[in-house]
């Protein structure tokens, strides 16, 4: 396969030593690549964390609207289709208007509706004993499962899709249904995860509109404690939200929230497996807990890309001409492992101070729920390693093949874990 086409196709991304491979070769030959792959919209490939971050700081002229998330243009033409776009306006495909649909103004207001809940202060207040408890919840449940399991199947999925689900106010007997709705979304181009072929992506954002449309009427009706209730209630200029505006923000809650940590909590587990020097060091020295969630993010880095388009004047990136109207691709797994930034970027080390990984992304769009996220793999692994004895893996783990969320969908392990 050619190079271009082999920096789309999710297959590559289910196979780390290739997509590394490849991310590396970029880094060093082509940091600002020109990708023209077969059945894509043509794009520029950005490798280097720097220039990661440059884009990511310039949000008045690289808008997320209208190309967020790479898709190739039959998935394009199938979105589109799907509402009688693309909007003639901005050119935007998806049905959604999430918060990373957004731009200028309209994307500091909508992001104002929700922000304060994401805050440290916020977390630490309502939710950092819930986390804490939960954590011993599923660790407990890994050692009733034990001495052996699936870790990513068993544990790491159903922790963060259980916190995020509470915070929104989703009941814990639809929690599957959102599991499995997610799974297809960020999962699509994985055979294990997606829908059948005849139904497409498109149903499953409908199946997730009919779901959030019912809630959203439930909390006017019925105001609450909950995420869903400040969404459902909240005012833009004065005005309630949209319907589309409404259902898209639950979605980006619903779906950022989860699939992500724990692919950070499942990463995390192996590479302290596979690094036994670092899991000793954590186990001796609990208080370096922060810097390794730090590490774990970066070394996993869940969310593979996220795109911009230049919306003008045209731009000049080491030495190559970004056009106005030209999109381009954050390679934020390239990025976290520039050797420009870190020379060692290829060890897993728990005590990494300064870790200015940009998993989380950058600037105006830098994640809503990063606190949380790293509150919730804290607490786990913090659980854990408070009560391992011994752990290590029983056969070979598999990534997800997607070029927009993977992780581990497999992660076979034996393990001796004392009760709590
Ligand atoms: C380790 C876990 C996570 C990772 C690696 C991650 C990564 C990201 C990245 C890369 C972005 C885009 C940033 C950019 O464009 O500059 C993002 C945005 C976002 N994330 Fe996360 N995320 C995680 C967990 C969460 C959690 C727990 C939530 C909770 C709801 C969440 C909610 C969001 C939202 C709402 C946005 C859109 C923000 C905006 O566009 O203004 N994420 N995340």
């Amino acid at each position: 396969m050619a190079l271009d086409d082999l920096l789309v196709a999710n297959t590559t991304y289910g196979d780390e030593t290739q997509i590394h491979g490849l991310l590396t070769d970029l880094r060093k030959n082509d940091p600002v690549h020109w990708t023209a792959p077969e059945g894509y919209r043509p794009f520029w490939s950005i490798a280097k964390h720097a220039d990661i971050m440059e884009i990511e700081k310039l949000n008045d002229q690289f808008h997320n609207e209208p190309r967020s998330v790479l898709m190739n243009q039959e998935a394009e033409h199938n979105l589109a289709a799907m509402w009688g776009g693309p909007d003639p306006k901005t050119g935007r495909v998806s049905p959604l208007r999430t918060l990373i649909d957004m731009d200028g103004e309209d994307h500091r207001a909508y992001r104002g509706l929700t922000q304060a809940w994401f805050m440290p202060v916020n977390l630490r207040k309502g939710l950092e004993a819930r986390t804490v408890e939960l954590a011993k919840r599923y660790v407990d449940r890994m050692m009733e499962l034990g001495p052996e399991c699936d870790f990513a199947k068993d544990i790491a999925v159903y922790y963060p899709l259980h916190v995020i689900m509470s915070i929104l106010g989703v009941p814990e007997s639809d929690e599957m249904k959102m599991l499995k709705l997610t799974q297809e979304l960020f999962g699509g181009g994985d055979p294990d995860m997606q829908r059948d072929r005849e139904e497409g992506n498109s149903n499953v954002i409908a199946d997730f509109f009919m779901y959030f449309n019912a809630m959203t009427e439930a909390r006017r009706a019925n105001p609450g404690e909950d995420l869903a209730t400040v969404i459902a209630n909240g005012k833009i200029g004065g005005a309630p939200l949209g319907p589309i505006e409404t259902a898209s923000y639950y979605i980006i809650v619903a779906t950022a929230g989860h699939d992500t940590t724990s692919s950070s909590i499942a990463g995390g587990l192996r590479a302290l497996i596979e690094h036994p020097d670092q899991l000793k060091k954590l186990k001796d020295n609990p208080e370096l807990l922060n810097t390794a969630v730090d590490e774990i993010i970066r070394w996993v880095t869940p969310v593979q890309h996220f795109m911009r388009t230049n919306m003008g004047p045209d731009y000049t990136l080491r030495g190559k001409t970004i056009k106005t109207g030209d999109s381009l691709q954050l390679l934020y797994l390239s990025g976290n492992r520039d050797e420009e930034v870190w020379p060692d970027a290829y060890d897993f080390r728990v005590d990494r101070e300064n870790n200015r990984h940009v998993a989380f992304g950058y600037g105006a769009h830098v994640c809503l729920g990063q606190h949380l996220a790293k509150m919730e793999i804290k607490a786990f692994f913090k659980e854990l390693i408070g009560r391992l004895d011994s752990i290590e893996m029983t056969g070979p783990s598999k990534r997800v093949q997607s070029t927009f969320v993977s992780g581990l969908k497999t992660l076979p392990v034996r393990y001796k874990l004392r009760a709590a």
